[in-house]
């Protein structure tokens, strides 16, 4: 039975404090945690917490972050929204092998869905403890660090391989945006649970050593039935009638929200969005409701000061049916002095493109397809492979990509961040505002974006980041060079 909605208290991940100056150490390890009150699930964890540990960093200041295996698969961590150079970036065959593995030995047998990946050693590079060293040198958002390995990201992701990074710098904390306890990063991500506790997922092969993918009729996305924020199903926060800044990040594999704020007297609160993944707006943007795909993440103001002290205020998904509907709650317990401000501007360095900076417009597909004798999801009719060079840039380049989907696709660009130019033909919607990281392609839509391709030379990806279509062939190299 699943527990009542608005009874488990919000957690917040701990920050994870570094072992030495700028330097984190992380544990990758298997857990027995309590996310159903009373009940005990096994996860795969960073340090041993689902979500993993938030790391807090500052602009520009780079720090590394060694990560240790100690789960039974080899494992590749990625920095999503990170400019980080290639050799961290978390290529899917860059591997984390497990404590004790003898490096290619344990490795035959693993056949990724392309069949090149894992048979050919020379495409994989592993380590037993892997050093990934991150500049930040780049605008402040919210990041989230997840898995990414050949074939296996989406139920890794799924077993709890996920954690949340802030940036910060100065110009953002003299804003005087609702800080300290009023700061709540929320990361969001729906799981479904086996009738002993465990995560239930689809896997072909459960112990995600060799057979990639889902059973059939998964091929589209897994879904859960349980909503999570922060690894609490449904759960509630006590909150001041004051402002709050609220990081979200939608987590899930496959789940999109449309989220509103409503008052239990059915009033609606504004969310005033004041960042996109890629940092703050230039000016806050109001919505009524505001549409989460996966990996993406909104920096948004939610104002309790004029909702009736003991009265709550429930987020919900006009996505979701029946239980799905519920994501969380606030319950408004105290009148409270608030000195925040959400100033008219909140930032001046967007970087903004112009259709004449574009030296090539590049066009891309996203659409299901055969993959090996089965289902998969294509980028320009082909599956991923890791040997072939799907897109070649020059450091510097300013591009126009016009992406089209079949269904919904939620596409990702790891090193650059970009803008929004047009959907389905027409202006972007309000919510494309800023400097986006995943842009959420609607069935049958089209839709524009410019970057310019700065920051390190290498080898990078784009793709689907529902992640069973990303698992499923829908990813493409990147190669800036
Ligand atoms: Cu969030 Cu390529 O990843």
């Amino acid at each position: 039975p699943l527990p009542p909605a608005f009874k488990v208290p919000l957690p917040i991940p701990s920050v994870l404090a570094p072992t030495t100056p700028n330097r984190y150490e992380i544990h990758q390890r298997e857990v027995t945690a309590e996310i159903l009150p009373g009940v005990p699930t096994r996860l795969w964890t960073y340090n041993g917490t689902f979500p993993g540990p938030t790391i807090e960093s500052r602009r520009g200041r780079p720090i590394t972050v060694a990560h240790r295996n100690q789960l039974p698969v080899p494992t590749v961590v990625h920095l999503h929204g990170g400019r980080t150079p290639a050799s961290s970036d978390g290529y899917p065959t860059d591997l984390v092998l497990p404590e004790g593995w003898d490096d290619m030995h344990e490795m035959h047998g693993m056949e990724g869905m392309s069949g090149t990946a894992m048979s050919d050693p020379r495409a994989v590079t592993s380590k037993l403890t892997r050093e990934y060293t991150f500049p930040l040198d780049q605008r402040p958002t919210l990041l989230w660090y997840h898995d990414h390995r050949m074939d296996f990201t989406a139920p890794a992701i799924w077993r709890g391989l996920a954690g949340m990074h802030l940036i910060r710098d100065d110009e953002e904390d003299a804003l005087g945006l609702p800080s300290g306890p009023r700061e709540l990063p929320l990361m969001i991500a729906d799981r479904a649970f086996a009738d002993d506790g465990s995560l239930a997922y689809p896997a072909i092969d459960p112990t995600l050593k060799e057979r990639p993918g889902v059973i059939d009729k998964y091929v589209a996305g897994v879904l859960g039935d349980v909503i999570l924020v922060n690894g609490a199903p449904w759960p509630i926060h006590e909150a001041d009638a004051a402002r709050y800044r609220l990081r979200l990040l939608n987590a899930s594999n496959a789940r999109h929200y449309d989220l509103e704020a409503v008052r239990d007297d059915g009033r609606r609160l504004d969310l005033i969005q004041i960042g996109a993944d890629q940092g703050l707006l230039q000016t806050p943007v109001k919505h009524r409701n505001l549409p989460l795909a996966p990996a993406e993440r909104y920096d948004v103001i939610l104002d309790f000061a004029e909702v009736p002290i003991g009265s709550r205020v429930r987020i919900i998904n006009r996505l979701g049916t029946g239980r799905t509907k519920e994501v969380m709650a606030f319950h408004v317990v105290r009148t409270a002095t608030d000195t925040s401000r959400v100033p008219e501007v909140l930032s001046r360095d967007l970087p903004e493109w112009h259709r004449s900076d574009a030296v090539r417009v590049r066009d891309f597909s996203f659409r299901a397809g055969q993959l090996g004798d089965g289902h998969g999801w294509l980028i320009g009719g082909k599956p991923f492979a890791p040997s072939r060079t799907d897109v070649s840039t020059r450091l510097g380049d300013v591009e126009i990509w016009r992406l089209v989907a079949d269904v919904h696709h939620p596409v990702h660009l790891h090193l650059v961040g970009f803008r929004i130019l047009s959907r389905g033909g027409h202006d972007p919607l309000p919510h494309d505002a800023g400097l986006k990281d995943t842009v959420s392609l609607r069935p049958g839509e089209s839709a524009e974006l410019i970057t310019r391709f700065d920051g390190y030379r290498g080898r990078y990806l784009f793709h689907c980041h529902n992640a069973e279509h990303e698992d499923m062939g829908m990813m493409a190299n990147l190669e800036v060079t």
